[in-house]
């Protein structure tokens, strides 16, 4: 009991320090873009300053000036933006570590999708998101690199490919939270392998008194870029986990691409309006049209309520309770008793008559209509157990 429990603070702990550094990197990726594509015209004209942005923040006023190549001096105490990302990645990958793979038959495996064994699961999942870097990395070096729009598409292409091939493979939340963290890894190592040794090499060469090839600056921006326009996505990756809706349809792979989607209008639509240029604003309209794609999906994509047997006796209260204590009560209790729970998930416990009762809604929609419950059916809950509860609760939910 004590150990769930340590467990529980230990996944609380790593989750919090996710978070928080992802929104250190995140704040300072959105700020670094919003304060490039802001740049104007020096106010007193010096020919090495490209561009400078006035700014007034928690009382202070600050005149940003960006340097292109080569300022003529250089102090060795220059600030790196890196152990955001590099944080966020650590934090989040043992977090994916302590809920998913240390978990595997709960929240990583739906035998109903595949019946894939867990010996074979976790390696597959940790491997694919080492490929998935290599895979990435390939594309952007090869000839599609050269060009941005056909990398865009051959980068897009493969996503389609990934989020269909885990939905196909792991339980839906499984293969949301797989493709988040695929392309967190790929920002991450992104940070890691290229941006931050190619501006090392720049470094070097002005302290050198060379002059850098530009073309490491335009490597390390077309992947900062591609950083960029995966930020909105990535995060909804990470909460979508919350909402079964999203991923216990079989439509689930096309919900995550229109997302995919919408995310990169919404941030395509920023990037400009920070230029101080008009942006587009039929790219709102444009992001709602997957987005409502995505809610049509999630509600045509259930899987049909099971129709009740012509001799079905109306369900009772009783029955419903037989179930929900046979299915769901192991872990929705107050003491939980499925390994590795110390509380009822959610704080929903179905102890007494009257929570079941109270919470007849929601037995509904997470048992029946979604059927992201029992997780992964883990309990074996039938379909004709799954109409009893639709009857009941069609019938008005009677306690008698
Ligand atoms: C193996 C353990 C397990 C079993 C069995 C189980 N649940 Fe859950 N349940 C969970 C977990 C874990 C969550 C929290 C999911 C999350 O983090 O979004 C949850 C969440 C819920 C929620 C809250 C959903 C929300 O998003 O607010 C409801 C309601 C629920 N379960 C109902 C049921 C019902 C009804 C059954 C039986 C038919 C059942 N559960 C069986 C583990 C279980």
């Amino acid at each position: 009991m004590w150990l769930a429990m340590l467990m529980d603070w230990l996944e609380l702990g790593v989750r919090w320090t996710h978070v928080i550094a992802a929104i250190c990197w995140i704040g300072s990726s959105f700020y670094f873009i919003a304060l490039d594509a802001s740049l104007q015209e020096p106010t007193r004209p010096d020919p090495q300053v490209k561009g400078e942005a006035w700014q007034v923040h928690g009382g202070g006023f600050y005149n940003m000036q960006k340097y292109l190549v080569a300022p003529a001096f250089l102090p060795k105490d220059l600030t790196w933006f890196k152990w955001e990302a590099y944080g966020t990645w650590i934090f989040g990958f043992s977090l994916l570590v302590l809920v998913y793979y240390l978990n595997p038959s709960v929240y990583l495996i739906d035998t109903s999708v595949l019946d894939i064994s867990v010996r074979d699961a976790i390696p597959l999942a940790g491997g694919s998101l080492v490929i998935g870097w290599f895979a990435y990395d390939w594309l952007c070096r090869s000839w599609f690199g050269q060009d941005t729009r056909r990398l865009a598409l051959a980068g897009f292409a493969l996503l389609v490919a990934v989020i269909f091939g885990f939905t196909h493979v792991f339980s839906g939340r499984g293969a949301f939270i797989q493709t988040g963290a695929l392309v967190g890894t790929i920002m991450a190592a992104n940070v890691l392998v290229i941006i931050i040794p190619n501006q090392r090499k720049v470094v070097a060469d002005l302290l050198a008194g060379r002059t850098p090839d530009p073309k490491y600056g335009y490597i390390a921006k077309q992947r900062s870029l591609h950083n960029n326009y995966l930020t909105l996505p990535v995060v909804f990756t990470m909460l979508s986990n919350h909402y079964s809706f999203t991923y216990s349809t079989r439509w689930n792979w096309l919900i995550l691409t229109a997302v995919f989607v919408a995310g990169f209008l919404i941030r395509h639509w920023f990037n400009v309006m920070h230029t101080g240029a008009k942006p587009d604003w039929r790219l709102w309209p444009a992001a709602a049209v997957p987005i409502a794609a995505a809610i049509a999906l999630s509600i045509f994509g259930q899987a049909p309520a099971p129709a009740p047997a012509a001799d079905a006796k109306p369900a009772t209260f009783a029955d419903v309770a037989h179930i929900v204590d046979a299915r769901c009560h192991v872990c929705h209790a107050a003491r939980p008793t499925y390994p590795g729970f110390a509380q009822a998930p959610k704080g929903v416990m179905f102890d007494t008559s009257a929570q079941i009762a109270l919470q007849a809604r929601q037995i509904m929609t997470q048992a029946v209509t979604t059927r992201a419950m029992p997780l992964n059916n883990i309990t074996r809950i039938t379909d004709a157990e799954r109409q009893t509860i639709a009857a009941w609760v069609s019938a008005g939910a009677k306690l008698q």
